[in-house]
């Protein structure tokens, strides 16, 4: 059952979180699988004669989060509403914020923003609304409320707040991640470490069509100081950073720019009766032989792994190796939609090998070749053939991995 978190984050300011932890959800944006689940995260600071709640939740969530909002203020007190994002999951609630605060509160955020939450909530809900421009303060409670855009982080409506006098970033879903994590901050190593992962996951799934802004924006934020300077960033999904806030944007980075883990190659491969399977275990006994730590995924008739999973494990490999069954003249349909994302969202240069097989033509290898090279993935060699791997088919094969090898040295 969803879980409401309320807790008090500072005593100086008043500050409050308000998680919504939803372990209902399957597939977020009805695509990514997330067992992990998610959170929906609201924070509220209460100043000298301001009430500023920054974000909301879930419209399934409202009355839950409703229940949040009342333990800590009388939604009447409200006096701005920042919103960094307009995304659902964290307006949905907001029309029912509004009502039981009389409309009093003032919203805050880009033009993009109004525009966007007219059209899903209408005119009402944007009639007292504040459009910010990039860097601009505002004083709020005696406090300088200093707002920064950062579009496509990962809609062009996003930007972030930065409390100058208490130091505090909220950044919404930049920083954020996947996963329910058991605690509210990132004060527990073993609980960072567990929640990393979905972070990766989520960055890939969610901004990875736009991973090039992660690192541009992660710049400018530097530029300015804020990031270096924050003594705590507070995001719209997962772990609040206060022990080392920089530690959310390295990652980000990291995995914005896809730096490789070393060793580790992402395999990835369908087989449907076993023989681009037995081609995958020559490839993948080349690759030990080697020294390198294969991640492997298989769809068979017996597995499907989510996509999701694959794409998280994307940005820190050092190469991938993609093998396909040829399927009605075409790639295999779980490998071509895996690929299709992969290239959409996980677009690295990173190098590629490609395996084959096929009955009576090959198809899948060149089509793949096709995709990787329009792609900033390299292509290193293609390896298909008919049925049964033979000896000079095994040869080809473990030359292809030793290729890749040569690539990355
Ligand atoms: Fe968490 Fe883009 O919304």
């Amino acid at each position: 059952m969803p879980n409401l978190k309320v807790e008090k984050i500072l005593d100086d300011p008043e500050l409050y979180i308000i998680r919504v932890d939803d372990d209902r959800i399957k597939y977020f944006e009805a695509t990514w699988d997330i067992p992990e689940g998610i959170t929906y995260n609201s924070y509220l600071l209460k100043l000298d004669g301001a009430v500023v709640l920054f974000d909301v939740s879930k419209e399934e969530y409202t009355e839950l989060f409703m229940e949040g909002l009342r333990k800590v203020v009388d939604p009447r007190e409200i006096t701005h509403i920042v919103t960094h994002h307009t995304e659902p999951d964290h307006t949905g609630a907001l029309p029912a914020v509004l009502e039981a605060n009389g409309y009093r509160a003032q919203l805050i955020g880009t033009t993009f923003a109004k525009r966007f939450l007219e059209g899903f909530y209408g005119e009402k809900v944007v009639e007292n609304f504040h459009t910010i421009n990039d860097g601009e303060e505002m004083k709020i409670g005696g406090k300088t409320f200093r707002f920064i855009t950062v579009p496509w982080l990962h809609w062009p409506d996003t930007m972030i707040t930065y409390v100058v006098e208490d130091k505090l970033l909220f950044s919404c879903d930049a920083g954020g991640g996947y996963g329910i994590p058991r605690s509210i901050d990132d004060s527990d190593e073993e609980i960072v470490e567990e929640y990393l992962p979905h972070v990766t996951k989520y960055i890939v799934t969610v901004i990875g069509h736009y991973h090039k802004y992660i690192v541009q924006n992660i710049k400018k934020l530097k530029s300015l100081g804020v990031v270096e300077e924050a003594r705590m960033i507070l995001p719209g999904h997962g772990l609040i950073w206060k022990k080392d806030p920089m530690r959310i944007f390295e990652h980000y980075e990291r995995v914005g720019a896809g730096t490789p883990t070393k060793d580790k190659v992402l395999v990835i491969y369908d087989s449907m009766y076993g023989f681009v399977e037995r081609r995958m275990k020559i490839i993948i006994d080349e690759l030990r032989k080697h020294g390198k730590k294969p991640v492997i995924y298989r769809f068979t008739d017996k597995e499907t792994p989510a996509v999701s999973d694959i794409l998280g494990d994307v940005p820190d490999s050092e190469a991938i190796i993609i093998g396909a069954s040829t399927y009605e003249a075409e790639i295999h349909p779980r490998i071509r939609y895996t690929l299709y994302e992969i290239v959409d969202k996980a677009n690295y240069e990173k190098p590629v090998l490609i395996v084959g097989a096929f009955g009576w033509a090959g198809v899948a290898g060149k089509k793949i070749e096709t995709l990787i090279t329009r792609s900033k993935f390299d292509h290193v060699d293609t390896v298909e053939s008919r049925g049964m791997p033979r000896p000079e088919d095994e040869e080809k094969l473990r030359e292809g991995v030793r290729k890749l090898i040569t690539w990355l040295s």
